[in-house]
């Protein structure tokens, strides 16, 4: 079976959702934002700070490829249908589950987020940026799953019913 590749937005909860899977799937778990951290030997925000985004989109794209393609939760970051060339290859190689929040909800849920470059840049529209991405990540998604008022039970219980 091919791995489970979930999308959405910062605070979508990919995440928390990909760790609850692996005990109900018994498949391993990789976390593209862990990878690029121990691959690069750099944690996000340095490589935002001293390397910038294009730097950072190169690195996911690199990782991206690394990913198990079989039997494996790959949690993505946000950015990762930013590049035509990552929603090409994701709509090829992997089952994309899109885990679509609500703007309300992601402010929510991040309200005292310290640790996301592209959420604490005071000069970015983050809700812009939500709906600019939304086509992209219907684009790649096999199957879409709203995650507003669920539970990471209910989420992952209507993941395992669909794939
Ligand atoms: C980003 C999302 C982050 C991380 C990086 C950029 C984005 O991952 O990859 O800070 O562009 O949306 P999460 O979606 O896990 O927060």
């Amino acid at each position: 079976m091919k791995s489970i590749y979930l999308v959405g937005f910062m605070g979508s909860g990919k995440t928390s959702i990909a760790t609850y899977l692996q005990s109900r799937l018994e498949w391993p778990v990789q976390d593209t934002d862990q990878m690029i951290e121990e691959h690069y030997q750099m944690n996000i925000p340095s490589i935002f700070k001293e390397k910038g985004e294009e730097t950072f989109r190169e690195y996911e794209t690199n990782i991206l490829h690394m990913t198990k393609q079989e039997k494996t939760i790959v949690a993505t970051g946000g950015g990762i249908i930013e590049k035509e060339m990552n929603r090409k290859w994701l709509q090829t190689n992997g089952t994309v589950v899109f885990l679509q929040t609500s703007w309300e909800e992601i402010e929510r849920r991040l309200m005292d987020d310290v640790s996301r470059p592209i959420w604490n840049n005071k000069s970015r529209d983050k809700q812009r940026l939500l709906e600019e991405r939304l086509p992209k990540y219907l684009e790649v998604a096999d199957y879409v799953i709203y995650t507003d008022g669920k539970s990471v039970e209910e989420i992952a219980s209507e993941i395992i019913s669909k794939i």
